[in-house]
C-alpha cells in the first residue's frame, strides 16, 4: 500500500476479505413478492472514505428504492388484507404454527450471517465485532422471544372462574403495525419491534432508517418465505414522505418507532384519530454519569470511556454529560483522557474504539457543539491530539461545561463528551430534574451511603439507574424505557409482547347451558383462542 497520512485505507489495494460490498438495489417486499422499482434510487455513501492520490472520497456502496406513496398504499393494502380485520390467516393461526414460521425465519437468517456483519460495517461504521455482536444478539432475541411466547401461552392456557364469571384471557394482535428503525441499531432495535409485533399475530410494514438500509437486503427472501402473503412488507424511501402517508390514512393501529422525538411527534400529528393509534417509542437521552469524590477513579474513568465512546458515542444510551465532583475533578479528566489517547481509531475491520461516523452532517454539528463550548469557556481536549478528517471526528473532551452551552442540552449523539463539575450532589440531582429527559443514569462511588442518598432523589427521574457502570439497554430480559422525551412504552422481550397486542377475554356466565358449551369446545379442540392446550 502506498504511504499515506490519511488515516483512510486505499481501498482498491485491501485485502480481498475487507473490500467494500456492493449492493444496487431495486427489490422491496410488498404482498409476498419481491417487486422490482424501476423508479428512482437513493445511493448509499459508506462513512469509510477511499484515499487515492491524495484525493478522499466516500466509497460507494450502490443504492436502495426511493418508493412513493403509492407503493405505500400497495404495502398497506397488502398488511390489511393479510389481518383481514382480525380474522386473517396470520392473526388467528395457532400460536405454535406462528412460532414455527418465525423458527424457520431466524434457520434461513442465520445463513446471511456474513453479508449483514459486512454491510453493517460499511454502511454505519460499526466494528466488526460489533456488527457481528448486533446480528446475533438479534438471533438471541428473536429466540428468546419465541421462549416468552410460549410461556406465557402456558400461563393463558386456563380457564378462570371469578365471582360466577368463567374466561380464558389471552393477548390478541391489534392490527397494522408500521416500525421504523434508528441507523445506529439497524437490525437489532428494528427488528426489537417488529418481531414482537409479528410474533402476536399483527401484519408490519417495516421502512428501515435513513443509514443502515442494504443491510436488510440479503433478509427479503427469508421474510417473503417464512411468513403468509402481506404480513411482513418491507418498504424504502423518504421516511417524512413514506411515513406522513401511512399514518394520515388513518389505517395503522401501532406506530413503533425509534429516533427523533420531533420525526416521532410529527408521524403521530398525522393520524386523524390519535386514539386508533398505539405509539411504541424509543427517543432521545442525555444520560449523565455521576462521579463522586469516593469513586474507584481508575475504573470509573474507563468505564467512563466506554460508556461515552462505545459506536463514538452513537447509542441512545451513551453517556451524554460527565459530573464529576470537583475534590477529584483533575484527576479523572486526566485518567479519562489517558484512556481514550491509549484507545484506538481505525476502520471498522480493524475493531478500533473509534470508527467514522454515518451522518454527512454530523461532523460540523459536532464541531459547533465544540465552538459553541470553547467560546462560552470551556477547555477543549483531544486526546488522539489529531485533527478530523472527514467522517473521521477523534473523541474530544470538554471540560467546564455549564448551561450556557448547547452541549450541556443536546443530544450530541458522537465522541464529544461534556464535563461538568459539581461541589454539591443539588447540581447533578437539579440537571436531571429539569432535563427533558428521563432515560438512565450511572452513578459511581464505592460507598454505599452516598449510593443510596442519591437513589431515591433519582430512581424517579430516569427508568434505570447504574452503580459503577455504564447506561445501557441489555440484558433484553430487562425492561428498557424513559421517562419524559426519552420515550413511550417499555421494551423488555416480554414487554414488547404486551405491546403489540392486547388483552382478550371470552367470558360466560356459570350456567350450565355455558359450562356444556365450554367442555365441549375445549373437547374438541374446535377453538384456537378457547384452548387449555400447551406449548412446550
Ligand atoms: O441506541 C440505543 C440502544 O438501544 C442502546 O443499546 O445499550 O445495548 O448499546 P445498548
Amino acid at each position: 500500500m502506498v504511504e499515506t497520512q490519511s488515516i483512510f485505507p486505499i481501498v482498491s489495494e485491501l485485502p480481498e476479505q475487507h473490500q467494500p460490498p456492493v449492493c444496487h438495489q431495486r427489490s422491496y417486499l410488498i404482498n409476498g413478492e419481491i417487486k422490482t422499482w424501476k423508479g428512482d434510487v437513493k445511493s448509499v455513501q459508506s462513512p469509510v472514505y477511499t484515499s487515492e492520490n491524495g484525493k478522499l472520497a466516500p466509497v460507494n456502496l450502490g443504492h436502495f428504492p426511493l418508493l412513493d406513496e403509492a407503493e405505500a398504499e400497495k404495502a398497506l393494502a397488502a398488511a390489511e388484507q393479510a389481518y383481514n380485520k382480525g380474522q386473517g390467516e396470520w392473526a388467528t393461526m395457532k400460536v405454535k404454527d406462528r412460532l414455527s414460521c418465525m423458527e424457520t425465519f431466524i434457520e434461513k437468517m442465520k445463513v446471511q450471517r456474513e453479508a449483514v456483519v459486512r454491510m453493517l460495517m460499511w454502511e454505519i461504521g460499526k466494528t466488526e465485532s460489533d456488527s457481528a455482536k448486533e446480528f446475533d444478539r438479534t438471533v438471541e432475541y428473536i429466540q428468546d422471544t419465541i421462549d416468552a411466547v410460549k410461556d406465557m401461552n402456558r400461563k393463558a392456557a386456563k380457564l378462570e372462574l371469578e365471582q360466577g364469571v368463567y374466561a380464558q384471557i389471552r393477548r390478541g394482535p391489534i392490527g397494522v403495525v408500521f416500525c421504523m428503525g434508528p441507523y445506529n441499531y439497524p437490525l437489532n432495535e428494528t427488528f426489537a419491534t417488529l418481531i414482537p409485533a409479528l410474533i402476536m399475530g399483527n401484519s408490519t410494514i417495516l421502512k428501515p432508517a435513513k443509514y443502515g438500509v442494504l443491510l436488510l437486503e440479503p433478509l427479503l427472501k427469508a421474510f417473503k418465505e417464512s411468513f403468509p402473503a402481506g404480513v411482513v412488507n418491507i418498504i424504502y424511501g423518504k421516511g417524512s414522505l413514506l411515513g406522513n402517508y401511512l399514518l394520515g390514512t388513518g389505517r395503522i393501529h401501532v406506530l413503533a418507532f425509534i429516533g427523533s422525538t420531533r420525526v416521532a411527534n410529527v408521524l403521530k400529528k398525522q393520524h386523524p384519530k390519535p386514539n386508533r393509534l398505539r405509539t411504541v417509542f424509543g427517543l432521545e437521552a442525555k444520560n449523565p454519569a455521576i462521579v463522586m469524590n469516593d469513586c474507584d477513579i481508575d475504573a470509573t474513568a474507563k468505564e467512563c470511556m466506554l460508556g461515552a465512546l462505545s459506536y463514538n458515542g452513537q447509542r441512545c444510551t451513551a453517556l451524554k454529560i460527565i459530573w464529576v465532583h470537583e475534590d477529584i475533578a483533575a484527576e479523572f479528566i486526566q485518567k479519562l483522557k489517558q484512556n481514550i489517547a491509549a484507545s484506538k481509531v481505525g476502520m471498522p475491520w480493524e475493531n478500533p474504539q473509534i470508527t467514522p461516523l454515518p451522518e454527512p452532517d454530523k461532523p460540523a454539528y459536532l464541531q459547533e457543539l465544540v465552538n459553541d463550548a470553547t467560546s462560552k469557556g470551556a477547555e477543549l481536549i483531544i486526546p488522539h491530539g489529531k485533527d478530523d478528517e472527514a467522517s473521521m471526528v477523534y473523541p474530544k473532551l470538554l471540560v467546564g461545561v455549564n448551561s450556557e452551552m448547547k452541549v450541556y442540552h443536546e443530544e450530541q449523539f458522537g465522541p464529544v463528551v461534556p464535563i461538568a463539575t459539581f461541589s454539591s450532589l443539588q447540581e447533578p440531582i437539579d440537571y436531571l430534574t429539569n432535563s427533558p429527559y428521563g432515560q438512565q443514569a450511572s452513578l459511581f462511588s464505592d460507598n454505599h451511603e452516598t449510593i443510596a442518598n442519591l437513589i431515591d432523589p433519582l430512581v424517579n427521574q430516569v427508568c434505570r439507574l447504574n452503580i459503577n457502570s455504564q447506561c445501557q439497554r441489555g440484558p433484553d430480559v430487562y425492561p428498557f424505557n424513559g421517562r419524559k422525551d426519552s420515550a413511550e412504552g417499555t421494551l423488555s422481550v416480554s414487554d414488547a409482547l404486551r405491546q403489540f397486542s392486547i388483552r382478550t377475554l371470552v367470558a360466560a356466565k356459570n350456567t350450565s347451558t355455558n359450562k356444556r358449551i365450554i367442555s365441549s369446545i375445549y373437547q374438541e379442540r374446535s377453538s384456537n383462542f378457547m384452548s387449555t392446550d400447551f406449548i412446550l
